[in-house]
């Protein structure tokens, strides 16, 4: 599902030089895997999550997902790309306030071209366990049933690869646990990939795989 060669990405620092904030030499994903992403801050997980969702193009190196070449699509195709393979989940959730939490979930099927789908946004936001709340806007929800809309939207799509920056950042541990089983068992129905961004370790013990990130690169 993954595959990255030589992947390097660095950014200008306010002294005028530049920072190499990724480095990775090679990093393989098969399908199906959860995967972990843990460091420090500052480390690279957000960058490397953009990386691989084609938000962030690195200067060199080789970006394949789901078997397609992320370096050979102009930004329109890779904007295609994102919306019917990837879903993301950011750390702020970024819900859209003046729509319900059902509405927000249909707009994540309606971004990326598709019809908006009232059944698939129904299934979802029950298994995140809030269809008694579909009509609620994100300000009557708390920051846990939040994440669980933020969750419900990026599967929306039913995307192939599933990134997420911290989702449970904001949550108690039992919250968290909580959004993560919903996470894993729809993943496992429906065959997606995870990759996740955690400061938790407790948390990351429950991938199939946790990747150490500190400065850009890898840690063994
Ligand atoms: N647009 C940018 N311009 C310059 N530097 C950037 C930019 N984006 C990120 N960086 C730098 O890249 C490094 C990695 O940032 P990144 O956001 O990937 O870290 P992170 O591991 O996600 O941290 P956190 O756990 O705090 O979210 C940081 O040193 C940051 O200053
Ligand atoms: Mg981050």
């Amino acid at each position: 599902m993954i595959h990255l060669e030589n992947v390097r990405v660095s950014f200008p620092n306010p002294g005028g030089k530049r920072s190499v904030v990724l480095d990775l030499p090679k990093w393989d994903v098969s399908a199906g895997r959860r995967i972990a992403l843990r460091g420090p801050s500052g480390s690279g997980k957000s960058t490397l999550l953009n990386v691989l969702a084609g938000l962030l193009v690195p200067e060199s190196g080789l970006v394949q997902v789901a078997g397609v070449k992320l370096s050979a699509l102009s930004e329109v195709e890779r904007d295609r790309f994102r919306a019917q393979n990837v879903g993301f989940v950011f750390q702020a959730f970024h819900l859209l306030d003046c729509y319900t939490a059902l509405e927000n979930i249909e707009l994540g099927a309606a971004f990326s071209g598709e019809l908006p789908d009232r059944e698939r946004a129904e299934f979802l936001l029950k298994s995140v366990g809030l269809i008694d709340h579909a009509k609620f806007f994100p300000r009557q929800l708390s920051t846990g049933q939040q994440a669980r809309v933020a969750l419900a939207r990026a599967l929306a799509t039913r995307p192939k690869l599933l990134l997420a920056d911290e989702p449970t950042g904001s949550l108690d541990i039992d919250s968290g646990k909580r959004v993560l089983d919903i996470l894993f068992q729809t993943a496992e129905q429906e065959n997606i990939t995870i990759v996740c961004a955690t400061h938790d370790l407790a948390l990351a013990t429950h991938f199939d795989a946790s990747v150490s990130v500190s400065a850009g690169r890898f840690q063994p």
